[in-house]
């Protein structure tokens, strides 16, 4: 009974298609596009009458602000298990005309793995099951399937070696499908570059279902891979990584201080000049929450040293007195370890848990700073951060070889110049969901005030860290096409935010891998030859 429904439905479909109408009803596309997986053997998917639907599409929504009913969600979700049942999936979607989303950890902070533009019917292909690590000691390398949690990746590495590590961020769920796409900035990144820079091939599956390797998918499109931002190249598969020699132990530290926003403003001012300056081996950062208690304001640094405590602290306390460090801050672990604690996690063994995942309602933007900001004005900031809603600033170093790796090497190029990043954020709970256009407004108002003191022409952003008040795409089909237009305004609005003096290269290996614009979403990079869809 049903396969003969399913069948009219089809027909129907196809009917209407020709008269270039809309198949009306995602149940009858979504139909369609089962019956394509399961005739080719693709068999974990879930469409929304699924009993399991909700619980998939929600398990890696890490920002909560698109969980909400204004949001439409996918046609189906497919949870490929090999890399073959990934291509199948893709091949189907674009039979369909189902527009793709592919999901790796889920944290992009605009939700973009697994929304789309103007309700445009999509399938999300969540690579969750597709997080096989292989770490080979000998050669210092890892094969990693780009749906791997940074977490898993760590977990690996660390049990396959204490004195080998990979630089990448912070969070124990962040996947690596987007974190490495992205660029990948952490702890180890004035030591050894960013997560990007330490790709040495990878596995892209392209638009028509191609797997290409570093070599066959020619040089402009293994750079654009290495930073050029998920979602426009086609899907990474897995990515083979250098691993970088690590001491047994590492030192690691977080001091909290408190004080009236004179004293704050002066440690912040001071940390300008040390945290960018500090030897490769020293990561240390700054955390400033919004808020005052009393009068009074509080920062908490962050550390991690590849030394031995006396080391740290006998560089720390002649580079930053002021600072306050001593020895009963310090402690002595395994990098492994180390990347627990500053996942905030308890031990080692949580770092591969995909469920240790604190999600909240959230908006993101950045800036970079390349002149150390006057005293007086860092005051005013601490002020300004005072007074708002929960939130908070990140200050992230860079120099060391950050600064080393030209700007044109990758598409991310905050390279020599930049002294430091700044994340801010906003964020809040279920029971202020009414507030939230407040919360942002504040947030959009702190980063206004803030131009005078960051990067101009263009105001830099970190890809990774994602804002769609940049400017959107706005596509209106599956493949998104284009136009030079399209392009122009990619470029003067996030285009050269994200990518300076990259931007046109990124365009030209996007024309090459994908002209018919399959993989877009809101701040993917646009093709520029188009070509109609078949
Ligand atoms: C808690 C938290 C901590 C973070 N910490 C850091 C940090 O320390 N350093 C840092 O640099 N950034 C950090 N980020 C930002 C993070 O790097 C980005 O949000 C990154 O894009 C997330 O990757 P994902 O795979 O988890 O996200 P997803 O939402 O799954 O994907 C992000 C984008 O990449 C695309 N994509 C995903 N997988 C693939 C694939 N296999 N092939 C092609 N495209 C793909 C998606 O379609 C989407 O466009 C953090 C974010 C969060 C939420
Ligand atoms: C699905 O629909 C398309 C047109 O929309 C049609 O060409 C195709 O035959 C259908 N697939 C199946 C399996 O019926
Ligand atoms: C599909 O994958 C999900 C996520 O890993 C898993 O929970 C589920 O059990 C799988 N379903 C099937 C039928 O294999
Ligand atoms: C403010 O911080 C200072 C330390 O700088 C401390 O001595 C003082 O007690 C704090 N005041 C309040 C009200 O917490
Ligand atoms: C590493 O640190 C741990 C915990 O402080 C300590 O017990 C161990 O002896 C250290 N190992 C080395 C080789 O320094
Ligand atoms: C939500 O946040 C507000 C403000 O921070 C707080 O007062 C409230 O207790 C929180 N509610 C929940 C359910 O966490
Ligand atoms: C996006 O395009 C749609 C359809 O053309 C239009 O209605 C909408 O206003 C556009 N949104 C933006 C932000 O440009």
């Amino acid at each position: 009974m049903r396969s003969i429904a399913t069948t009219l439905l089809q027909l129907v479909c196809l009917l209407l298609s020709l008269h270039r109408s809309p198949c009306s009803g995602a149940a009858a596309t979504a139909s369609n596009f089962s019956s394509c997986l399961v005739s080719n053997g693709v068999s974990n998917f879930s469409v929304p009458t699924s009993p399991g639907y909700a619980g998939l599409l929600h398990s890696s929504i890490f920002n909560l602000r698109f969980t909400l009913p204004n949001v439409a969600g996918p046609a189906a979700i497919v949870l490929p298990e090999s890399r073959d049942d990934l291509r199948r999936a893709i091949l189907c979607a674009r039979a369909r005309s189902l527009a793709i989303r592919v999901r790796s950890g889920g944290h992009s902070y605009e939700g973009l793995s697994y929304t789309t533009e103007n309700h445009v019917p999509f399938v999300l292909v969540d690579l969750a099951n597709l997080n096989r690590v292989r770490v080979e000691p000998g050669s210092a390398t890892a094969w990693a399937e780009s749906g791997a949690t940074l977490g898993e990746l760590y977990y690996a590495v660390g049990r396959s070696s204490y004195s080998l590590a990979f630089p990448a961020g912070s969070g124990s769920t962040t996947g690596l499908g987007g974190h490495v796409s992205g660029g990948g900035f952490g702890l180890l990144s004035r030591k050894f570059g960013l997560a990007a820079d330490n790709v040495l091939d990878a596995a892209v599956i392209t638009p028509d279902g191609r797997v290409l390797d570093r070599s066959s998918m020619g040089d402009d499109v293994f750079w654009a891979i290495r930073g050029g931002g998920g979602g426009s190249w086609g899907v990474v598969y897995a990515w083979k990584l250098r691993l970088v020699p690590v001491p047994r132990n590492v030192t690691a530290f977080t001091v909290g201080r408190t004080g009236p926003v004179e004293l704050i403003a002066g440690l912040l001012h001071r940390w300008q000049y040390v945290g960018p300056n500090l030897p490769d081996e020293f990561y240390l950062s700054v955390y400033a929450p919004t808020g005052s208690t009393d009068g009074n304001v509080s920062i908490s640094f962050t550390g991690q040293v590849l030394a031995s405590k006396d080391h740290a602290l006998s560089v720390l306390s002649q580079s930053f007195p002021e600072l306050g460090l001593t020895e009963r801050h310090l402690s002595e672990m395994s990098w492994v370890e180390s990347t627990a604690k500053f996942a905030g996690l308890s031990t080692v063994e949580d770092l591969p848990n995909r469920r240790r995942q604190p999600k909240q309602y959230s908006k993101s933007k950045s800036d970079y700073v390349q002149a150390p900001i006057w005293r007086n004005d860092m005051a005013e900031i601490v002020r300004h951060l005072s007074t708002g809603p929960t939130g908070s600033i990140q200050l992230d170093p860079y120099g060391g070889a950050m600064a080393r790796v030209r700007s044109a090497e990758t598409p991310f190029p905050h390279r020599a110049g930049n002294l430091y990043s700044i994340q801010y954020g906003v964020s809040w709970n279920r029971s202020e969901v009414a507030r939230a256009e407040e919360f942002i407004g504040w947030l959009r108002s702190f980063y206004k005030f803030m131009a005078p003191y960051v990067s101009k022409d263009p105001r830099a952003a970190y890809v990774n860290y994602l804002d769609l008040d940049l400017g959107v795409n706005n596509w209106t089909q599956a493949a998104g096409g284009s136009s030079a237009q399209a392009v122009a305004r990619a470029r003067s609005s996030w285009g050269e935010a994200y990518f300076g003096g990259n931007f046109d290269r990124l365009v030209r290996a996007k024309t090459v891998v994908d002209p018919g614009n399959v993989f877009n979403n809101a701040q993917s990079i646009p093709p520029l030859n188009i070509r109609a869809e078949e």
